[in-house]
């Protein structure tokens, strides 16, 4: 199994869309706990705008508390950290702030995209080639998602050509990867075979991501077939929180320890370290998260 990757996105996609906001102190306490896991990519937050994003307004001063935790090696050095950023402000943060990755976003369709970022893609595509140029010459790795790639909550349906599309041109961007965001979670197994054999005419397989949500149980089946295709890198967030919350359904990301449960097996020491962080989120947040595993017999005995 050598060659998986995963990423984990609780402390952005996971909180980005949460009622009760976290403290700085409980947000730098998930970071420690996920990195004690054997987690090695954390996407910490998102440099956008506190008006449209609340949830997210301190993501600066934790990056900066973080890297100085791991600058004096209380948080493993081979860990890799990002951010998300929508512009040039997004960037100019990125930068203040000592991180060395930073992952942007585009979407399949005009509507999510407008909705989102207040943008059309073209136009969200024009301000990214400035970015990714200026974030090229200061030597930090780039990321890309790709929103909406089977339905739009705007548009419904989208259509293949247009991710094939999208997906060319943000490999011009020179990113490292891309990952394949299926935002509202309504693409079946079917439909990721049939995406992700077209993307590879154009894509090498080690460039592509699959971001998952989990809206109507079929996360873990369309990882499955993605990874039978020769994917190997995945997005989770632990306790299966998460959501874009301009994509109109509750929509939770693949639960962490399923990933792990699916692709590295029952008893990886990984997965009850990440439900203990789930019950931990589940007292901060006051509520219930999805994970079916945080209510397994198997691993709460
Ligand atoms: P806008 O209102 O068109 O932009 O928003 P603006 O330039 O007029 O700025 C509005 C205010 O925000 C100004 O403040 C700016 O300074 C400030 P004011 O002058 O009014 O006091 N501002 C910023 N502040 C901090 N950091 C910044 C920044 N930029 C502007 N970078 C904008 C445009 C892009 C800013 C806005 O639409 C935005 O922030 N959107 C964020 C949307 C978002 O975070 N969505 C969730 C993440 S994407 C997602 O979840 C999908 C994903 O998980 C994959 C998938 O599942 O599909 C990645
Ligand atoms: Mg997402």
């Amino acid at each position: 199994m050598s060659g998986l990757k995963f990423l984990e996105v609780s402390p952005r996609d996971g909180l980005q869309n949460e009622k009760k906001i976290l403290s700085l102190e409980d947000k730098t306490a998930l970071i420690i706990k996920l990195a004690q896991t054997g987690l090695k990519r954390i996407e910490l937050g998102s440099f956008v705008s506190p008006k449209w994003i609340p949830q997210m307004k301190d993501s600066k001063e934790l990056v900066q508390k973080i890297l100085k935790l791991q600058n004096e090696k209380q948080i493993n050095s081979q860990i890799e950290f990002s951010v998300l950023i929508p512009n040039q402000k997004g960037l100019n943060f990125a930068l203040s702030s000592g991180i060395k990755e930073i992952s942007i976003f585009l979407s399949s369709t005009d509507s999510f995209s407008k909705k989102n970022i207040n943008t059309c893609r073209q136009e969200s595509y024009k301000k990214y080639q400035n970015i990714c140029k200026k974030a090229h010459k200061e030597n930090l790795k780039i990321r890309a998602y790709l929103s909406v790639c089977f339905d739009c909550p705007y548009e419904g349906k989208v259509p293949q050509k247009e991710v094939i599309k999208w997906v060319q041109k943000i490999q011009e961007l020179g990113v490292y990867e891309i990952s394949i965001s299926d935002t509202t979670g309504k693409a079946r197994a079917e439909e990721i075979e049939s995406l992700f054999e077209q993307l590879f005419v154009y894509v090498p397989k080690e460039k592509l991501a699959c971001h998952f949500h989990n809206v109507h149980g079929t996360a873990l089946t369309n990882v499955w077939s993605a990874y039978k295709m020769g994917v190997m890198s995945f997005d989770g967030s632990v306790g299966g929180l998460g959501g874009c919350p301009y994509s109109k359904v509750p929509s939770g990301n693949i639960p962490t320890e399923s990933l792990i449960y699916l692709l590295k097996g029952a008893e990886d020491p990984m997965i009850k370290k990440l439900l203990s962080i789930g019950s931990w989120l589940e007292k901060k947040l006051e509520k219930k998260l999805s994970s079916p595993l945080l209510n397994s017999p198997y691993y709460n005995s």
